[in-house]
């Protein structure tokens, strides 16, 4: 068993900073406090003098070699070599049933795609797609596989969507075994009579795929899922909200005593409508859903995470080429394969222009990005804290690089990048993967043999009653 002490550094956790050593025993931290060393020759010693001490950052929504019309998203051994070394140690990703699959085969097609492909650890989420009284019956057999939470899209008619009975049926199902429903929350069925309209009256640009997905078919969405929620008296968990009409439904339902929780991404936080109308059909870059909105959106996203209305923040990482795969859009702006990247920046962006700029403090950030993800998504505190009994998934993190972030020297597969030209300040230097270096001064130095499937418990709703500081207490 191989012991290590990080030394000097200031641990972050979301309730405050302290400084202390950790000890980590294989794969695990064994201790925290001080002098760690004592009665204890040969142990690995790594200095973290002017570092913070971070758990690494669990991303609750990526999506990795996601079918989409016609192509995949960027692929696991690319995308999570720069999750890597962005700071994130663990990633939820979403299995997708193919229509006719059972869940059970599905979760199985993801385990395949990850085995021996991935730098950091990964649990799942199974997206429903196809429901039949045989796919009800699999709930519960997915939630004693490790799956424990279940999207749902209200969006992408003829693909991937679902109908409201749907919704329900799964609400109520999964509300018996603990499990977690999260929604995609758009109206699907009106979004593709609007489409139709667009198109053909000759619009044909990237920016009408955010005119024919206005905040109201959000908010719509969301209101309509919270409200089949509060029938079947399930926890729902709504998924990037975008912007302020969306967050108010769940405010609202929060503040009538219902188990609603939601989540909010980095681009909608930094990133605003105009960036899909770049010329040269550039702004097909920025096509994702929900669309960018209004900037003064950006404002009250940054309210409601205040206002605790949105707990936790995922980067909806699902990584497209611009050239290849965007482009099969140039005519037709409804066939721009939806989605962005951001799994290699969306701690630096957020410590740079949230923590930085006083929208969050970095208590708040670890809570985001780490704790409240692991405990939704049933992961904690196994995942998500720097607590004794805890995987040492440790990022140190240095507040005074500055980097200028560019596609061309990313370690993301696709040819742009979400946030090129932005200038960070304060980046992960070194992350450990369950005691194991895998990034040292920010370069990936281990294997895709690492990561690890980790099962998710049930009920992990229930912990949005409880406060915990990361040391256990409550
Ligand atoms: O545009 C997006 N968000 N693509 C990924 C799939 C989804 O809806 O989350
Ligand atoms: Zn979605
Ligand atoms: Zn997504």
């Amino acid at each position: 068993m191989t012991y290590k002490i990080i030394k000097n550094g200031c641990i972050v956790t979301p309730t405050h900073q302290y400084n202390a050593d950790i000890l980590i025993k294989g794969e695990k931290i064994k201790a925290i406090g001080d002098n760690l060393e004592r009665n204890r020759p040969g142990v690995e010693m790594v200095d973290a003098t002017g570092l913070y001490v971070l758990p690494g950052a669990v991303d609750e929504h990526t999506h990795m070699s996601m079918p989409s019309p016609g192509t995949h998203s960027m692929p696991w051994e690319t995308e999570t070599v720069a999750a890597a070394v962005g700071g994130t140690t663990t990633i939820v990703d979403f299995a997708i049933q193919e229509k006719g699959q059972t869940l059970l085969e599905a979760i199985h097609t993801w385990q395949t795609k990850a085995h021996n492909n991935t730098a950091i650890d990964y649990s799942l989420h199974v997206a429903i797609t196809d429901l039949n009284d045989a796919v009800i019956d699999e709930i519960p057999l997915a939630v004693k596989k490790g799956v424990s939470t279940f999207k749902l899209f209200m969006a992408y008619k003829d693909d991937k969507m679902v109908d409201d009975a749907t919704l329900y049926r799964v609400l109520k199902k999964s509300k018996e075994v603990g499990g977690l429903v999260m929604v995609h929350a758009e109206n699907g069925d009106v979004i593709s009579v609007l489409q139709n309209e667009y198109m053909e009256s000759g619009k044909t640009e990237p920016i009408y795929h955010a005119v024919t997905r206005p905040i109201e078919i959000e908010a719509e969405a969301t209101r309509r899922a919270i409200a089949l929620a509060k029938i079947t008296e399930a926890p729902i968990f709504v998924v990037h909200v975008s912007g302020e009409e969306s967050a108010e439904e769940i405010r609202k339902a929060r503040l009538n005593g219902q188990a609603v929780y939601g989540e909010t991404c980095p681009h909608y936080l930094f990133l605003d409508e105009s960036y899909l109308q770049l010329p040269d059909f550039e702004g097909a870059k920025y096509v994702c859903s929900p669309p960018l909105r209004d900037k003064y959106h950006q404002e009250t996203l940054w309210k409601a995470i205040n206002a605790g209305t949105l707990q936790a923040i995922g980067t909806d990482h699902c990584s497209f080429n611009y050239h290849e795969q965007k482009y099969r859009g140039i005519n037709d702006f409804t066939k721009i394969p939806n989605g962005g990247n951001g799994i290699e920046n969306w701690v630096q962006m957020l410590y740079s222009f949230g923590v930085k700029k006083g929208k969050i403090s970095f208590e708040q950030l670890v809570e985001l990005i780490s704790a409240n993800p692991a405990k939704f998504m049933g992961l904690y505190p196994q995942k998500g804290t720097i607590t004794i009994g805890s995987d040492a998934d440790i990022v140190l993190f240095d507040p005074d690089i500055k980097q200028t972030i560019k596609a061309e020297t990313q370690l993301q597969a696709s040819d742009y990048n979400f946030y090129e030209g932005f200038d960070i300040e304060g980046s992960p230097r070194h992350v450990f993967l369950r005691g194991e270096l895998i990034v040292k001064d920010r370069k990936y130095i281990g294997n895709l043999q690492q990561g690890r499937f980790i099962k998710a418990e049930p009920y992990g709703a229930a912990y949005d009653s409880i406060t915990t500081d990361d040391r256990g207490v409550i």
